[in-house]
């Protein structure tokens, strides 16, 4: 049986894209999942584009292929995903050892696009838009967590960001393939989906007749052997009443939200096109926390974006500490292709970008350590995700509202368990706790 080698670079849309395509390729065309490149006939590089960082990383990857690529000719290499769709054959050019380039649409051709690479010989390129559609199969993996793009695309324009031109329009997938593939899912085990989409609460509006995440979620809720619904990620400037309600009525729905502010300022908002202030989006996090006791809220920042000074970036600083996120991704601002803001003349230099970067985490740690604090003592439901990474002695899970708590789980526990935990010391970045009981086995 050929072997099939695949790299996941960037967000959980592409984790979610490579199992398609590892699902695809290992049911249709028998390839078998391999973790060794060296023992691979078709290594498959699933690409990110959001900042130049992730574009560099995937040219050395291709860097350090070539040595393989000369020992087997018959190696094939093929780079698909965000980078693919925004580069296309510039891939080949710059990486004359990749075979194959395609966009996400092209998925569900994989095994033919491969074939076709095999048999020509030369490179093949499919970054062309493509008709929708739902493809489900996944390499059988028991696990009791799973990913589910419930829509592809972005029609927002944020004047920094590359993933319109990447991922194309906005469009939603039918409710019923979308319940389809839970249903299937939690047949296997799974135990908790994450919805994806990149306006996720933007959901529906585009369908016919039209729908909302808020009503997905009821009918996500309904599915038997699925105990928690995530759902990533949401835009503040779709944010509803009715979402918010949601999170609070819909039992599985987990009490946690992710939601990009990406800068408290409100010139910055402006420039970034967001479509919000900074008002409003403490106007939100109010509605959220008066509606959903416990709710715990992560964001997105960018700091250095052209033109911010001293000032802009205080203010975001502020947002952090007067929301109190529970966790924090910061990013320095990267000049993308084709984006507005590449163009403006205000860019900051890298050291300005990776100064701010390090201030605000340092504000958003403190943060995030505080709000861990609040929970010492608490008794939370933990879904048992493995062996801690630190100590393998002991077991690691999360909770409802998303945070890591490491246990000892007595050795009668298994991954995918539901337990109940006392939380007994707040960490930076995680939870300490002592199990309270065993809750009932699930499978
Ligand atoms: N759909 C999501 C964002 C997807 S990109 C949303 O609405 O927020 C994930 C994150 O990458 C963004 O939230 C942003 O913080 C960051 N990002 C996007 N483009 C970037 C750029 N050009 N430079 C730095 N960070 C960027
Ligand atoms: Fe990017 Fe803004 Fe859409 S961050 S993914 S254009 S909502």
């Amino acid at each position: 049986m050929p072997k099939l080698h695949l790299i996941t670079y960037g967000c959980q849309m592409n984790e979610y894209d490579s199992e398609r395509a590892a699902g695809l390729l290992t049911q249709l065309d028998r390839y078998e999942l391999t973790d060794s490149p060296a023992e691979a006939d078709l290594i498959l590089l699933n690409t990110c584009a959001i900042r130049e960082k992730a574009e560099e990383k995937v040219f050395s990857k291709l860097g350090e292929l070539r040595a393989l690529k000369r020992e087997k000719p018959s190696l094939l290499i093929g780079v698909m995903g965000c980078m693919a769709q925004l580069r296309g054959g510039a891939i080949q050019q710059r990486a004359p050892i990749v075979d194959l380039v395609f966009g996400s649409p092209a998925i569900a051709r994989v095994g033919e696009l491969v074939e076709r690479a095999r048999r020509e010989g030369r490179p093949v390129l499919d970054v062309g838009e493509a008709p929708l559609v739902k493809v489900t199969s996944r390499p059988g993996r028991p696990a009791p967590k799973a990913f589910v793009t419930v829509m592809e695309g972005c029609d927002k324009h944020c004047t920094f960001c590359v993933v319109p031109v990447t991922r194309g329009r906005e469009r939603s997938h039918a409710p019923a393939a979308i319940l389809a593939e839970i249903r299937e899912l939690a047949r296997a085990g799974v135990r908790e989906v994450t919805l994806l989409g990149q306006t996720v609460n933007a959901y529906g509006r585009d369908l016919t007749p039209p729908t909302d995440l808020a009503a997905l979620l009821e009918r996500v809720n309904e599915l038997e052997g699925i105990r928690r619904i995530r759902f990533i990620t949401s835009n503040p400037y779709n944010l509803t009443s009715r979402l918010v309600r949601a999170l609070r009525d819909v039992p599985k729905v987990c009490e946690a939200l992710h939601l990009p502010l990406q800068s408290g300022s409100n010139r910055i908002l402006a420039a970034m096109n967001r479509g919000y202030t900074r008002e409003r989006y403490l106007e939100l996090v109010a509605e959220l926390r008066e509606t959903v006791p416990g709710v715990a809220l992560t964001t997105d920042l960018i700091v250095g974006f052209p033109g911010e000074t001293e000032e802009d970036f205080a203010q975001t600083a502020d947002m952090v500490e007067r929301v109190g996120f529970d966790g924090v991704f910061a990013f320095r601002y990267s000049r993308r292709p084709g984006t507005p803001a590449a163009a403006m003349p205000t860019q900051l230099s890298e050291d300005v970008k990776a100064h701010r970067n390090t201030r605000i985490l340092e504000v958003a740690e403190r943060v995030g350590a505080a709000q861990n604090r609040a929970l010492e003592g608490r008794e939370l439901e933990v879904m048992v995700d493995g062996a801690s990474r630190r100590d393998p002695g002991q077991l690691s899970g999360r909770t409802r509202c998303n945070r890591v708590v490491n246990f000892d789980g007595g050795g009668r526990i298994d991954v995918g368990d539901f337990v109940r935990v006392r939380v007994t010391q707040a960490m930076p970045h995680s939870l300490r706790g002592t199990l309270v009981e065993e809750a009932a086995h699930v499978c």
